[in-house]
């Protein structure tokens, strides 16, 4: 080894860096001169130990020195390859207006829904679900509708042909043991009456068919809520009170209330409860038919065969039901004159919700 040599060394490897552009090869560069392994000035200090004391006094010093060299060189260039100045420019401009997304809404009916079943929430009542395809029996045999019975007519629906689809759980004849798409939601009341213990304090948002030639006013499908209260001592002016108190929370606080008699087979009395109508303020208009008054809701006594049939006493107990239309709460309220306009798809109406 001769000074001679490292100085060829160094020299190799300034030209050597100078070819360096990327990280990597720095890398590379590092370990082909400093690696533990084999590298080139590494395997010169190992060899120090082979040369005579004279040399070694003189190469030691310049060995040292190469190596420091190397080391601050690769630094150096190692800044230069990773700068570490920051990028400030913003890549994107945040301050651009962006683009807009249609945004969806509730249909109004859903709003509807909600809110009712907020106020009767708040007195007490549990929101109960239940099936479209319902059974002949609780739809109609339950309800005090037997099949003989001409109320049926009253409900005209869609039966289901395919025999197979007979509800499993339920031991019933097999004459009533159809399946239908529910006509009203007072086909949960029995089914209710047998799931929860009493007292009880119930309402049913939900779908419901009939067989009917459509107009302004009648629809095949719509949005039905039944309620129904069962305890002791439950009189018709509990039914009088929270109707009236639901109808003054959801439509106006100034609605008046009547009740008509009646009839259904499920209910004992049996009333109509018509309220006044909001669009003319009684003053007579083509929606109530000069009238004043509008039709809303069916009501009455729950039927002691009803209670029967839900495995309660009616001796003991009485309660009171109801049911109404979600649509005409929402055409009342928003003075919409053809129910077919929920179900038409049309945006120009959803969109004004
Ligand atoms: N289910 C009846 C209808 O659809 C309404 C009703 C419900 C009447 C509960 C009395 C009691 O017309």
């Amino acid at each position: 080894m001769t000074s001679q040599e490292i100085q060829n060394l160094k020299q190799e490897f300034t030209t050597e860096l100078e070819a360096v552009t990327t990280a990597d090869q720095l890398r590379d560069l590092e370990i082909a001169y400093l690696g533990r392994k084999q590298g080139k000035v590494t395997n010169l200090l190992r060899g120090l130990k082979d040369v005579s004391v004279e040399d070694r006094k003189t190469l030691g010093p310049l060995l040292q020195q190469l190596k420091s060299d190397i080391e601050t060189a690769i630094r150096a260039r190692q800044e230069s390859l990773e700068p570490r100045t920051y990028n400030l420019e913003p890549r994107v401009d945040v301050t651009l207006p962006g683009k807009k997304f249609p945004m969806g809404h509730y249909s109004p009916l859903t709003t509807m829904r909600r809110s009712v079943e907020e106020v009767f929430r708040s007195m007490g009542f549990m929101v109960v679900d239940g099936p479209e395809l319902e059974s002949e029996y609780f739809n109609f045999d339950a309800l005090n509708i037997p099949q003989w019975h001409p109320a049926r007519e009253m409900w005209d629906t869609f039966y289901v042909s395919d025999s197979a689809h007979r509800i499993p759980n339920y031991k019933l004849p097999i004459t009533n043991n159809r399946l239908l798409l529910r006509t009203h939601t007072s086909a949960m009341q029995v089914r209710i009456m047998r799931q929860f213990p009493l007292p009880l304090r119930a309402i049913v948002p939900g779908t419901v068919y009939r067989n009917e030639a459509t107009d302004a006013r009648h629809e095949k499908a719509f949005m039905n809520v039944e309620g129904l209260v069962v305890a002791e001592g439950i009189s018709l002016q509990h039914l009088i009170s929270v109707s009236r108190l639901f109808l003054k929370k959801v439509l106006a606080e100034d609605v008046e209330v009547r009740f008509r008699p009646g009839y259904f087979p499920f209910t004992e009395p049996s009333l109509e409860l018509d309220i006044s109508c909001l669009i003319c303020k009684q003053k007579g208009c083509a929606v109530c038919k000069k009238t004043g008054w509008l039709e809303f809701m069916g009501a009455g006594m729950v039927h002691p065969n009803v209670l029967k049939a839900g495995g309660i006493d009616p001796k003991k107990y009485t309660g009171f039901a109801f049911g109404f239309g979600l649509d005409r709460l929402v055409m009342l309220k928003y003075g919409i004159d053809d129910v077919r306009l929920f179900r038409s798809q049309d945006l120009r109406f959803i969109e004004q919700f």
